[in-house]
Formats: structure tokens, C-alpha cells, sequence
């Protein structure tokens, strides 16, 4: 390679070094029509609506204790809002169209700016009809690196998605009554960051950190990893107090994060990260080995912890959510806007699920919590389909049979007849989201929220 090809690909290479982090002045976010090859090159491009003129948008990067500063232009034929999914953010600046903020307009721009109280992986999202706009392409990965990072050779990013395209390259049609009744938009085509099984080289010897992230519209991913050995280290942005081996099955619901700590130690040839569906198991990304054989890596640390709000389970206010409704759920009836509407009303307005027995956001909050306060909620799926249930603003734990907390995680899937107790901390004022991020789900009616009064 000479100077100036050397000089070239630096050029090309993606902004994904600590090295490289400059800290911001305001940054622009342009939400635009955008055109993308997404099937294979004999078949035509995608019309797509995206960040930047990138699908998936360009990963957005900062350090904890920073700002960011961004500023969304809208210039879809659609109004539009962004949340940064995850975050344990201001509630002014979450992003939801109706509760914390006016839609942005066409031609409209929202600043948003935030402190970053917390390091992970998290992602950021049309939140506005959020079940097009995502599909439609409206996300990125967003990745807040830790003040004193883990030391390694590869940091990847992988959003994974799941399509649902034509032959003809098209989307396929959004007005679709079966996937707002049964298990939500399922995709036809599997990708990570926006590829059909992409390579990423690695050298024997190499450690990696992988963050995985589904932008997934409701397909919940049963992933594998195979030829590398590794830990993970953190759930939807949170580190875990102690790295656990990696599963043999890694499951990834919609809106999840798993980033993993790898060592490429294998013999083989490739690595190969694979989803594992009904009929086998398909590679969604994989690694080319490459370089001399090597002896295994000592077992790596935790990652620092973030801000703890520790939760008083004994004094904790108690609450439940019942899951109701969907195809073969039996739901008679909710209530929309104060008003008992019979099944076939309620799918006449594309209202198919309800909680406790509300369709749509209610006016009132679920819980009004005050600052400090501990809740536990439990949460009864009486449907034949499976929730990703999603809590803006806040981590919360699952609390065990046997008492014990699990890892903090802002989504938790409910597969169905399950029953799964949550708790928290209310520590960060506001009102928030939750909702199921089956995406047809949350649109057709599963969706509440918790206000948390200082
Ligand atoms: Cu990822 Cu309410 O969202
Ligand atoms: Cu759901």
C-alpha cells in the first residue's frame, strides 16, 4: 500500500475511536427521504426515510459526564420527534410527541440537549408513528463511552434489524390489520447495520467489544456467537456487577442491548455471530480470522458502574399491569378516552391491546410516584403474543421468585402467560413512557406511563 491509499482509507475508516472524540459543538440531525441498496446489488434500491442520509444512522458518540447537543431537522413529508432510548435523561428531551414535546413539523428543527449521566450502549429513534418510521429506517446506534474504558483492540457496533421489503426493493404496505393483532412486523430480511451479512476482519489474539443492539421492529432475535469466548458485560447499557459467560442462545428482544467481551482465540477461519430461526441457523454478520494461533486471554473485568439508585423493595409501592388482547386474546372491551368500546369498535379504530384495561395512552398516569419512592409492578401477559415492555427514563431490576434483583435493563420481554414483577427507584422526575416496542403493539393501543413528581 502506498502513502496516499494509506492516507485514503484512514479517510473512509468510521469514527469509532475514543481517540477521535471531539467534544461537540451542536450537532445536526437531518431526517430526510434517503435511497439504499438494502437487498442484494441484482435487485433495486430502497426508498427509505433516515438520519443523515445513512441507514442506520450514523452512530452518535460521546463520553459520560458530557453534553449532547443536537439539533433535529425534519424534512419528511411526516412530523417526527427522536428519542435517545435508554438514557436516563431530562424529561423535556425524551422525545415523546404528546407528552414531552410537540411533534417536529416539517421543516420544523427541535434542539435537543441533554447531560449523560450514564456510559453504554443505547440507541436513538423516530418515536412519532414510530412502527413506520423506524421500519422505515429513523434509527441509530448511540454509544456513550466510559470516562476509563475496557481495554480493547475492536469496539463494534452491530444494529441489528429485521425488513420487511418487495421483491421490487419496496416496503412493504404499513396498513396492515394483522400485524397490529398478532405478533407486529415481522421483516423478511436480516441485517446488521443496514447489510446483509457483513464482514468484519479480526486477528487471532484480538479482544473485541461487541454491542449489539436491535432496532428490530418486533422480531425477537435468538442469537448465537460462534468462535470466539467471551463475557457479557452489559444489558441495555448497564454493566453487569459481575461479566457471565456468554449463552449458548442469547435472546435480544426489540429495543435490547447486549454488549459483549470477546477474545478471538478460535483456530477456525471466521467467527460467525448467527440468528437462530425456526428452520436453522443463518449468519447475520460475520468475522474472517486471520494471523497466528494464540494462547487464551486472562478473564477481563466489569465494566465501571454507572450512577446506583438502590431500590427499597420492603417499602416499595406495589402496582400491576395486565397485558390484554391481540389475535385469540379474548379482550372484550377497554376503555379509550374515558369511553368502554366493545371489540369490533375498538378495531375499527386499529386498537387491538389494552392495559388494565385502557386502549391507547391514558390521560392519567399509571403510578404518580414521588421522587425517591421505590415501586415494584407486576406485569401479567394474558395474551397469546410476546411483549418487549419498555420504561423510558429509569432502569428497572426484575425481581425473582426467590427475592433476588436482576440486572438493571429498561426493556424486559414477556413472553406469553407470563407473569414478571419489575421495580425501581423513581429517581428521575418527569412523565414516562411504557409501552410494548412491538412496534404495531404500542401503536394499537399498549401504552401507558408513570409520572414521577419531585
Ligand atoms: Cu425505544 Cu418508547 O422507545
Ligand atoms: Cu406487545
Amino acid at each position: 500500500m502506498d502513502r496516499r491509499q494509506f492516507i485514503g482509507s484512514l479517510a473512509a475508516a468510521p469514527l469509532l475511536s475514543s481517540a477521535s472524540l471531539a467534544q461537540p459543538a451542536t450537532q445536526r440531525l437531518i431526517a430526510a427521504p434517503h435511497r439504499q441498496q438494502v437487498l442484494p446489488a441484482e435487485y433495486p434500491e430502497t426508498d427509505l426515510w433516515a438520519f443523515d442520509a445513512a441507514f442506520p444512522g450514523r452512530p452518535l458518540r460521546a463520553r459520560q459526564g458530557d453534553r449532547l447537543t443536537i439539533d433535529v431537522e425534519n424534512t419528511l413529508p411526516q412530523a417526527t420527534a427522536v428519542h435517545w432510548h435508554g438514557l436516563r435523561l431530562d424529561n423535556a428531551m425524551d422525545g415523546v410527541p404528546g407528552l414531552t414535546q410537540a411533534p417536529i413539523g416539517t421543516g420544523e428543527v427541535f434542539a435537543y440537549d441533554f447531560a449523560l449521566p450514564d456510559a453504554g450502549t443505547y440507541w436513538y429513534h423516530s418515536h412519532a408513528k414510530s412502527m413506520e418510521q423506524v421500519e422505515r429506517g429513523l434509527y441509530g446506534p448511540l454509544i456513550i463511552d466510559e470516562t476509563d474504558p475496557p481495554d480493547v483492540d475492536q469496539d463494534l457496533t452491530f444494529v441489528l434489524d429485521d425488513i420487511r421489503l418487495n421483491q421490487d426493493g419496496t416496503l412493504a404496505a404499513f396498513d396492515n390489520f394483522h400485524d397490529l393483532s398478532h405478533a407486529g412486523r415481522i421483516g423478511n430480511l436480516w441485517l446488521a447495520n443496514g447489510l446483509i451479512d457483513p464482514a468484519y476482519p479480526v486477528k487471532r489474539g484480538e479482544r473485541l467489544r461487541l454491542r449489539l443492539i436491535s432496532a428490530a421492529n418486533a422480531r425477537t432475535f435468538t442469537l448465537g456467537l460462534m468462535g470466539v469466548e467471551g463475557w457479557v458485560v452489559a444489558l441495555d447499557g448497564m454493566p453487569l456487577a459481575q461479566p457471565q459467560r456468554i449463552p449458548e442462545e442469547l435472546v435480544l428482544a426489540p429495543a435490547q442491548r447486549v454488549d459483549l467481551i470477546v477474545d478471538v482465540t478460535s483456530a477456525e477461519d471466521e467467527a460467525v455471530l448467527v440468528t437462530y430461526e425456526r428452520n436453522g441457523g443463518y449468519a447475520i454478520a460475520r468475522f474472517p480470522i486471520s494471523g497466528p494461533a494464540v494462547a487464551t486471554r486472562d478473564r477481563i473485568d466489569a465494566l465501571p458502574p454507572n450512577p446506583d439508585y438502590p431500590i427499597d423493595l420492603a417499602n416499595a409501592r406495589t402496582a400491576t399491569l395486565l397485558v390484554e388482547g391481540g389475535a385469540m386474546g379474548g379482550m372484550r372491551a377497554a376503555r379509550v378516552d374515558g369511553q368502554e368500546l366493545d371489540a369490533r369498535d375498538l378495531a375499527g379504530r386499529g386498537l387491538f391491546w389494552a392495559l388494565n384495561g385502557v386502549a391507547g395512552r391514558p390521560d392519567a398516569p399509571l403510578l404518580d410516584l414521588s421522587l425517591g419512592e421505590s415501586v415494584r409492578i407486576g406485569m401479567a401477559n394474558d395474551t397469546a403474543f410476546p411483549h418487549a415492555m419498555h420504561l423510558h427514563g429509569m432502569h428497572f431490576s426484575e425481581v425473582y421468585e426467590d427475592g433476588r434483583l436482576g440486572p438493571l435493563r429498561d426493556t424486559v420481554l414477556l413472553n406469553p402467560q407470563e407473569t414478571r414483577e419489575i421495580a425501581f427507584q423513581a429517581h428521575n422526575p418527569g412523565d414516562w413512557l411504557l409501552h410494548c416496542h412491538m412496534l404495531a403493539h404500542h401503536q394499537a393501543g399498549m401504552g401507558t406511563w408513570i409520572r414521577v413528581t419531585a
